[in-house]
């Protein structure tokens, strides 16, 4: 007979964890038909082997060793595509999701007939435990951005434990990216009609054994996927991301700006008549920008191409020579809407035209410096660098 409930269970380096984690399940899923899947990344240290032991004690266990591929999102996916029942409940195999909820998660399909039900550390009853400040912040970050941008009506929409129909998910699951980490917020950012969601609060417990795989690499593919669901129809997330760097850019600039005038930083003469007296403040202010630009955009925007170590140096060369190239068409730019275009509109004041000729210029710049970055800076092919 079917299951009617499966527990699709991702695992990478989970050998001490899996054994602890599919007994708790067994237990606390007593009186249900189910199956648990354990889909492993051909872990290296050998948990699907250890996978395939427990199925000796627990019939209902199953094991993917995917040997191609790699990443939660798609092991989540690929367990999906192999269950069998009518709900599916995904879950970490780093006994982190209190068991317990379970039986009271499967009940809201059967009893309730929710389409999604998520357990959430972040309404009343439920909490994230011991966390590092850092992670408290991200996470509470991240949470603002996918309930502010996305408008998810849920509390906690980067849980990795949730349960979700069979139904929704075939309904689905060709709209989803399977890179990352982020699965249910794909789930709930493209799924097509509204879905009737529960939340049930747990406290997520601390790793005994083992350490997580959320990396920047993961943080940064989240922030992608909330600007991929929200403006990925109109514009590259990639895009997005440099654009809220060259945001920060400007107020580094302004800041540089302003301690180099508080430092009393002098004006100089270059011998250039058109550029003095030269303001070192200025340039300051620029050099400070390019520099927290090219940072930002190393461990953020291109992160897994980027430089490090002794090759960093030659990054923020390329980068520098980029922006150069970048102030360059901007002033071109300008001087071309300015002059040849908009000079020639009567009735508008200069400064208005100006501004605008202006805003045009700096939008311009920032493409053809997005193109040179994407391209030449960091163009290396991408590493697995996790
Ligand atoms: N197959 C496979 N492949 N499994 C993976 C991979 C992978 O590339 N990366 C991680 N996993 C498994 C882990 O073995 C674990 O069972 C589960 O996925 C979650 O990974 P953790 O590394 O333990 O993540 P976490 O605890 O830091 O993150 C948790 O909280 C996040 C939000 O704060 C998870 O629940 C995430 O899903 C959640 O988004
Ligand atoms: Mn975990």
């Amino acid at each position: 007979m079917r299951p009617s409930v499966s527990v699709i269970l991702p695992t990478y380096n989970e050998s001490k964890n899996l054994p602890i984690a599919a007994d708790r399940i067994t237990r606390s899923l007593s009186d249900y038909r189910h199956e648990i899947i354990v889909v492993d990344d051909d872990s290296p240290d050998h948990t699907w082997e250890v996978a395939e032991h427990l199925q000796e004690k627990i019939p209902q266990l199953k094991v993917i060793r995917r040997l191609t591929g790699k990443g939660l999102s798609s092991a989540v996916l690929t367990g999906m595509g192999a269950a069998e029942g009518e709900v599916f409940v995904v879950m970490d195999s780093d006994l982190q999701h209190d068991e317990k909820i379970l039986p009271e998660m499967i009940r809201s399909f059967y009893e309730r007939d929710v389409d999604l039900c998520l357990g959430t550390r972040y309404a009343k009853g439920g909490s994230t435990g011991k966390w590092s400040l850092a992670r408290i912040g991200i996470s509470r970050f991240a949470n603002f951005l996918a309930k502010g941008l996305l408008g998810l009506p849920v509390s906690d929409p980067m849980s990795g434990y949730f349960g979700i129909k069979r139904s929704v998910y075939s309904d689905t699951k060709n709209a989803i990216n399977p890179r990352g980490f982020k699965i249910l917020l794909e789930f709930l950012g493209r799924s097509k009609e509204n879905l009737k969601i529960e939340e049930i609060p747990y406290t997520f417990q601390t790793r005994m054994y083992g350490e997580t795989k959320l990396n920047n690499s993961v943080i940064k593919s989240f922030f992608l996927a909330i600007l991929d669901i929200r403006f990925g129809k109109w514009i590259s997330p990639t895009f997005l991301l440099y654009s809220l760097v060259g945001a920060s850019g400007v107020l580094v600039n302004l800041v540089g700006f302003l301690i180099a005038e508080l430092c009393k930083f002098p004006d100089v003469q270059t011998g250039i008549s058109f550029l003095d007296p030269f303001s070192l403040s200025v340039l300051f202010g620029i050099e400070l920008s390019i520099l927290s630009n090219f940072f930002l955009n190393n461990y953020f925007t291109f992160y897994e191409r980027r430089y490090s170590g002794k090759n960093l140096t030659f990054g923020f060369l390329v980068f520098h020579s980029v922006s150069m190239v970048g102030i360059l068409v901007q002033m071109s730019a300008f001087h071309f809407i300015y002059y040849s275009i908009f000079k020639q509109w009567n009735g508008v004041s200069e400064l208005t035209l100006k501004f605008g000729a202006d805003i045009l210029s700096i939008l311009t710049a920032m493409v053809s410096n997005y193109f040179l970055n994407s391209n030449l800076t960091w163009s290396q092919k991408p590493e697995l660098k996790t």
